[in-house]
């Protein structure tokens, strides 16, 4: 019986380990094509930015930094969000920064009003159904370096030697 427990216990943890796996790695988005990402997505005062992936927490602290928003950063890898809040507290926007050790997939985003990504092709294109059913008409969503698939971007920039993709939700949503 003892022995059954071990085993059970010892394979729901490592289940919930696995299941705790980055999709994708840590590869930071270079500061300048932060910068490009925010200006393409137009972010302005009274946006609320969510980065899904948010690594070392760029994307939100220069968000909060440069425009005084709210922004949220989702990452599964609680190193990140240990190194995340670290920086934005060094940035002096831990006051307007949020970061969640979570799973992108699963967490809650409905209240941006701009998505920032940096994943994987594959990954935006499971991402999709989501972003497009959840987020409310108007929100923008910029992607460095991967596409959507199908779902032509609105917008395409060249930074850096790098792209950025953006979208809007539409107002009638098919
Ligand atoms: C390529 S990095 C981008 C970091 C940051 N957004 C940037 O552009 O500098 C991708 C990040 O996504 C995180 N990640 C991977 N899979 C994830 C998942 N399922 N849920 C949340 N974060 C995830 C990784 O830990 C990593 O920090």
């Amino acid at each position: 019986m003892r022995t059954l427990i071990f085993v059970t216990t010892a394979f729901l943890a490592a289940g919930s380990a696995a299941a705790q796996q980055p999709d994708v790695i840590f590869v930071p988005t270079p500061h300048e094509v932060v910068d490009d990402m925010l200006r393409l997505a137009n972010v302005k005062k009274g946006d609320i930015l969510y980065d899904l992936g948010s690594g070392d927490g760029r994307i939100a602290i220069a968000a909060a930094k440069k425009f005084g928003i709210k922004a949220v950063g989702i990452d599964i890898d609680p190193e990140r969000i240990r190194e995340a809040n670290e920086n934005a507290k060094k940035a002096g926007v831990a006051n307007l920064v949020e970061f969640r050790q979570a799973d992108l997939f699963k967490a809650d985003f409905r209240e941006a009003t701009v998505v920032t990504l940096y994943l994987l092709p594959d990954l935006n294109v499971k991402l999709r159904p989501r972003l497009w059913e959840e987020l409310k008409p108007g929100t923008r969503i910029v992607s460095h370096q991967f596409d959507m698939g199908t779902w032509k971007p609105d917008k395409r920039l060249e930074s850096s030697g790098r792209v950025v993709y953006f979208w809007t939700i539409p107002a009638k949503k098919k």
